[in-house]
């Protein structure tokens, strides 16, 4: 028994589909989340910029206490886990490893796509993943950088997120994959988007619910689970903009984002 929070940390709100995954299945433990929101986003940045803004990160999440870490953000999981691994104590977990399982799981036809940021996919981390649990995949990755300013915007549901979609899918539908990997924290939150462009024959993965279930398993084996029966508490640090993530993020997790202040992540 441990009732130390668990720290979450993202480039910006995309994050909170993760948050909303580990309040479902975990509603005891308390959440302290980190949303880069003046660095948004990550996808585009080098390997040596992220490791350096997830250390930092997680050394802020450290200094709230927090029992465990989730890296919610794909592309700071798919270049600086392992950093983050070997340079901290607490449990570690990144999304890629649970998103790369469920996606194994749910192929038929083992035509697989990925969608994620830049970094992500350069990064080929969800590719090796994959391949290691299933040698004869066929593996279509592609880059949808537009995506996570449509989320941060709060626009996943304009007529704007339609078009741009159609511009990236409709070219990639030719590889006739029956899954699909949402590789970024904000794509959830396209997920009517990308399912109608899609179509009802490709299952879309939501890396954060597998996340979530790896949180859980990880605390049950480490004996870092809370189990007292209380609420949790949330609370939600930002680097900017704390006004537009307590409106944005709210619609996300369907609740009202209280506790939320806003700090200088560099110092
Ligand atoms: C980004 O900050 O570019 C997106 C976050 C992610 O990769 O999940």
């Amino acid at each position: 028994m441990d009732t130390r929070p668990i720290g979450v940390f993202d480039s910006g709100i995309g994050g909170l589909t993760v948050v909303k995954e580990i309040m479902k299945i975990l509603p005891y433990e308390d959440i302290v989340y980190f949303g880069d929101t003046a660095r948004v986003p990550y996808g585009s940045k080098s390997k040596e910029t992220i490791t350096k803004f997830a250390k930092q990160n997680s050394r802020f999440l450290l200094s709230k206490d927090v029992k465990a870490i989730v890296i919610a953000c794909n592309t700071a999981s798919a270049l600086a886990l392992e950093e983050l691994n070997s340079e901290f104590d607490v449990p570690i977990i990144g999304v890629i490893k649970p998103g790369a399982s469920a996606a194994v799981r749910a192929t038929k036809t083992g035509r697989v796509g990925i969608i994620g940021t830049e970094g992500t996919v350069n990064s080929r981390a969800y590719e090796k993943m994959i391949r290691r649990l299933f040698k004869e995949v066929e593996i279509y990755a592609l880059p949808c950088p537009l995506f996570v300013p449509l989320v941060e915007e709060g626009w996943a549901e304009k007529e704007v997120s339609y078009m741009i979609a159609r511009e990236y899918l409709e070219p990639f539908k030719e590889f006739d994959v029956d899954t699909l990997v949402l590789g970024c924290t904000h794509y959830p939150i396209l997920t009517n988007v990308i399912g109608k462009i899609m179509g009802d024959g490709v299952t879309l993965i939501n890396p954060a619910e597998e996340t979530a279930i790896e949180l859980k398993s990880i605390l049950f084996e480490n004996g870092l689970q809370n189990t007292s029966k209380r609420n949790a508490e949330y609370s939600y640090y930002v680097s900017d903009n704390p006004d537009k993530f307590k409106r944005v993020g709210g619609n996300f997790l369907n609740r009202e984002i209280e506790n939320i202040t806003k700090i200088d992540i560099e110092k």
